[in-house]
């Protein structure tokens, strides 16, 4: 894996976009010294200084932008102004995040959905947080309620602290990591003592056979699986290869985080716009979850 620096005066060319893309799909970071989404000097200012002036605003604050809707504040506490001025900027935020890669990430022609953006105002060191939601460990990304049937998560980060680093740990990417594990390791159903047909076979029952909720397709389940499964796994967040990254105050920094395990050790106030993208869109879908699986289980995931 990699940390590419794109420096500001790179041009959006057809060849380079697609090259972003590619790398990206391979599990690099690409990392801008510069945000290429500013905030104002005004805006800034006013999200640091949430943390002093309301109490209520302190959490992971989520804004959906296809419902323009704000949350993750207490409503009953919140001071009416503030939370509308942080609408306001969590808006501009996502659309100017947007318009930067719909032009950056051209080959994908926006073929995403459009997820949610977050404020994340709080300390990442020593939060004290249940151990599936710890993001201090290695892990890729799966969301519970919001699953993506085979779609990917890309996320693009604001280090919009005036002084402080955002303190990443990265491993190797899904498609050679996800191989070193037996079947039997990350799909529950599977026995032990299984011969080799056995073990494809049972691989595609634990990857297949989950009981899917709702909407969940196996896909699906079995990236939540996973992301458990990793934090979980002490053995593997000791042993596995480590690269350890500082971004800057000021920074931005996109990865796709569905397959890039990533964990936050130190930091605090970055903004946050993940998009869902389509199988479909993929310059690269040979090393996708979704078709690495898919080979791994022999059947079809989403
Ligand atoms: C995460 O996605 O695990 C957290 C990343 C961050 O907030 O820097
Ligand atoms: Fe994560």
């Amino acid at each position: 894996m990699a940390v590419l620096t794109i420096p500001a005066e790179a041009k959006a060319t057809p060849e380079q976009t697609r090259a972003w893309c590619a790398q990206l799909e391979a599990g690099d970071i690409l990392y801008f010294p510069q945000s290429p989404v500013p905030l104002s000097a005004d805006d800034a200012s006013f999200l640091l200084g949430q943390q002093q002036t309301d109490s209520s605003l302190h959490k992971n604050i989520a804004y959906k932008p296809n419902v323009n809707r704000l949350s993750g504040f207490d409503a009953r506490t919140a001071n009416p102004a503030a939370v509308e001025r942080l609408h306001q900027v969590m808006r501009r935020y996502s659309q100017s995040v947007v318009a930067f890669l719909t032009g950056f990430l051209a080959p994908y022609q926006a073929r995403w959905q459009l997820d949610y953006a977050s404020f994340r105002p709080q300390e990442e060191q020593g939060r004290d947080l249940p151990l599936r939601r710890r993001n201090d460990l290695l892990h890729t990304d799966a969301f519970p309620t919001r699953p993506t049937h085979g779609a990917r998560i890309l996320r693009f980060f604001n280090n919009i602290h005036p002084a402080r680093t955002r303190d990443w740990v990265v491993s190797d990417p899904f498609a050679e990591m996800v191989r070193q594990f037996a079947p039997r390791q990350i799909a529950p159903q599977a026995g032990n003592a299984l011969s080799r047909a056995g073990k494809a076979a049972a691989c595609a029952v634990g990857l297949g056979a989950a009981i899917p909720s709702l909407k969940r397709s196996p896909y699906d389940d079995f990236m939540m699986r996973f992301h458990n499964f990793l934090k979980e796994n002490p053995q593997w967040q000791a042993e596995c290869p480590k690269y350890a990254f500082q971004f800057p105050p000021g920074s931005s920094w996109m990865v796709y985080t569905d397959t890039v395990p990533h964990a936050v050790l130190a930091g605090q106030y970055a903004l946050e716009q993940t998009f869902l993208v389509r199988p479909e869109a993929m310059v690269r879908p040979e090393v996708s979850p979704l078709r690495v699986l898919e080979e791994i289980a022999q059947t079809q995931l989403a």
